[in-house]
């Protein structure tokens, strides 16, 4: 009988589970990031720490956020504020503005917060301890712990979404997420090496963005393949396991676009707290369940405009949050010159403006 089975996975048959963590060596990754490591603008050569100021800000618009999408606003940052002392010094508006498009916006003000922090408390120097760094606004247990081992070469254990699909496929960890997440800090721990923290931390990210990734991930280049259980079983693409996904819920109202002659139109700030927390916003109602929606629109969502005008439907805007779908009915008009202008808003020049991206929308409705 011919036998079909190739003899490298004929050995790996053949391995047991405490053999494979044997094989996992945290210096094999490093040889890999020494030749393939991705070329960022936040980043340092190997062996190199990086400015602290830099790998901060890089973390901060790095959470919730692509790498792609971050490149552009990093730099645009460090070209406006090249130090924590300049970011610290700019008024808060501005930096919600250069911000707007990257979403999440309770981070743009921590992060102006804490460049504020850095330098009337620690002389515009970042700490170099995971547990001052964790003190700081904005910086949580994966923050804190980049910025340390990036910034500073100090041992901690970095786990972001990269990291826990790696290492659930190293282990094969059966456990749902979340409920895996105490697992696997427990084996990125033990597999994050004393000499090179930081390169190390970087190299786990890179090889889950670039080959460990969560479609037909390509084991063949991978510097564990030889140790990974995951792909020892044949069922990479298994790990990391999800919990049953909820609904999002969807809520919905109505945004209402008013723009005078001179193409400014109504506006106003949102409160500083909560959602796109003082980000732009036009005027609009209540965000309600999608079936109060229903009912408040057959009794006519008119009643609700900021004031008498030949309003005309443009459609719906539909944008995605974290935790619910937004559904707002767009309605334009033009100003009447005499008009009043609503209490607590303006009228702004869009084009100098920026909105965030739930808005753009409602804008790019208005104008059809
Ligand atoms: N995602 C979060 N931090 C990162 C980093 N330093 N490099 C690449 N991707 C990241």
């Amino acid at each position: 009988m011919i036998d079909i089975v190739p003899a490298f996975e004929k050995q790996q048959a053949e391995l047991n589970a405490a053999e494979l963590k044997a094989l996992l060596s945290a210096d094999d990754l490093l040889d890999w990031y020494d030749r393939h490591r991705r070329h960022l603008p936040w980043r340092s050569d190997p062996f190199q720490s990086a400015d602290p100021y830099a790998v901060w800000l890089s973390e901060i618009m790095l959470q919730q956020t692509t790498v792609a999408a971050v490149k552009p606003y990093f730099t645009k940052f460090l070209k406006l504020w090249p130090r924590v002392e300049n970011l610290a010094d700019a008024p808060v508006e501005n930096v919600m503005q250069q911000w707007a498009g990257l979403g999440y916006y309770s981070r743009a003000r921590n992060l102006h917060s804490c460049a504020q922090h850095v330098v009337k408390y620690f002389g515009g120097q970042f700490p170099a301890s995971e547990a001052e760094l964790l003190k700081l606004p904005g910086i949580g247990p994966y923050t804190a712990a980049a910025i340390a081992s990036i910034a500073f070469n100090i041992r901690a254990v970095v786990v972001d979404g990269n990291v826990e699909r790696v290492i659930s496929r190293l282990h094969a960890i059966e456990t749902p997420m979340p409920a895996a997440k105490p697992t696997i800090k427990h084996y990125a721990d033990k597999l994050t090496p004393d000499a090179r923290p930081g390169d190390f931390a970087q190299a786990m990210m890179d090889l889950g963005a670039t080959l460990c990734t969560p479609r037909r991930p390509a084991c063949a280049l991978c510097p564990f393949s030889s140790g990974c259980k995951a792909r020892h079983l044949g069922l990479q693409e298994r790990f990391p396991i999800k919990a049953p996904k909820g609904v999002r819920p969807v809520r919905s109202g109505a945004a209402f676009v008013l723009t005078r002659e001179d193409n400014t139109l109504l506006a106003r700030r949102r409160p500083p707290k909560g959602l796109l927390g003082g980000m732009l916003e036009v005027f609009n109602t209540d965000w309600s369940s999608a079936a109060k929606a229903d009912l408040y629109r057959q009794e006519n969502v008119l009643k609700d405009a900021p004031c008498e005008a030949n309003w005309h439907y443009m459609g719906v805007a539909e944008h995605v949050f974290t935790h619910f779908t937004l559904k707002l009915d767009v309605f334009a008009a033009k100003a009447d010159s005499t008009m009043d202008v609503v209490e607590g808003y303006c009228w702004i020049d869009p084009a100098l403006e920026a909105f965030p991206t739930v808005f753009k929308k409602v804008l790019l409705h208005a104008q059809k």
